[in-house]
């Protein structure tokens, strides 16, 4: 059994072996109803418990049919039903009774810690729907969505991402390590990564590049990332933060800088980050990328479970 919490603690052969076995098993769903099994089977009977701290839609769904197309079940807790926090039950505790009723527990935190603490105790798998640090099942899909729109090993592109430091760029920045891909950052002033992620990236011994210009930051990109200038309970001074990003808007202005085969993805959802023009432009894959997110987390569970051929 194996944890999926940070992309920068799995190693990076395990993580491209989960992108091969995505791209072996959607290859063989061609024609599958969505609830359809795959032949092998290969988690049935298994139970995945979820348990959303934070609003999603995607990563619940996504995690729904991942577990069921692999012939197993899913139940979604709700958090404030619980009585761990405010009713007195330990973490200890609830992490055994995960443990005695199901096979894996997904987690969508609000803290860090809460999900190192849970893998402490867990005998289970504990996997990160996204946590204030990172969201790894999100942006491993989006490797895999790259390399399939591309049709070439992501460390041969050049990936930009322009917008806020947090959690989905943290996992790109561990993700440019472990995949060995170019990483330009297009951000304001004082929005840059934190120093641990860039002495993370220096200890590993490679660069990314931080730009606070835009159209500085999309020249030659294969591919452009962004995300909601304002995450799930960020504590900011909203107003402030939006204004700090005006110049960072991605628009048809500035995808003209990039060059005419850019495609454009974004995890979803979406706010003033981005021109309703590119969203749903020629140069825009954002459907597909929430898609195959459910391909993805497949072959991640398959890992967690060990049972990754
Ligand atoms: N991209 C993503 O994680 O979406 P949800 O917040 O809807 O799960
Ligand atoms: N950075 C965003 C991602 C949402 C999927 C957030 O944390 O809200």
């Amino acid at each position: 059994m194996k944890h999926f919490i940070n992309l920068k603690d799995i190693p990076s052969a395990d993580l491209k072996k989960i992108i091969i076995d995505a791209k072996n098993r959607k290859q063989k769903r061609k024609n599958y109803n969505t609830l359809e099994v795959d032949k092998d089977k290969p988690l049935k009977g298994k139970l995945l418990i979820q348990m959303f701290e934070k609003a999603s839609l995607r990563t619940r769904l996504s995690f729904y049919l991942a577990i069921k197309q692999l012939g197993g079940g899913t139940i979604t807790l709700r958090a404030n039903e619980l009585h761990l926090g405010k009713g007195g039950e330990s973490l200890a505790d609830t992490a055994k009774i995960l443990s005695t009723y199901g096979d894996g527990f997904m987690l969508r935190t609000d803290s860090d810690k809460k999900i190192e603490e849970f893998s402490r105790y867990l005998k289970i798998p504990v996997i990160n729907g996204l946590s204030p640090s990172s969201h790894p099942t999100q942006v491993l899909s989006d490797i895999f969505t790259v390399e399939e729109i591309k049709k070439k090993s992501i460390s041969k592109l050049n990936i930009c991402w322009i917008g806020d430091s947090n959690n989905v760029l943290n996992s790109l920045i561990a993700a440019s390590v472990k995949f060995s891909f170019n990483l330009n950052i297009g951000c304001p002033k004082n929005y840059g990564p934190k120093k641990f992620v860039l002495d993370w990236v220096k200890k590993n011994k490679r660069k990314i590049h931080i730009f606070y210009d835009a159209k500085k930051a999309v020249k030659n990109a294969d591919v452009i990332f962004s995300d909601k200038v304002i995450s799930l309970n960020d504590k900011v001074n909203k107003n402030k933060k939006i204004k700090d990003f005006r110049n960072f808007q991605i628009n048809s202005k500035l995808m003209s800088f990039a060059k005419k085969d850019t495609t454009f993805l974004h995890c979803l959802p979406r706010g003033e980050e981005v021109a309703a023009d590119v969203f749903l432009g020629k140069n825009s894959e954002v459907w597909l990328q929430a898609l195959n997110r459910v391909h993805v987390q497949k072959s991640i569970l398959l890992y967690c479970f060990g049972k990754l051929r």
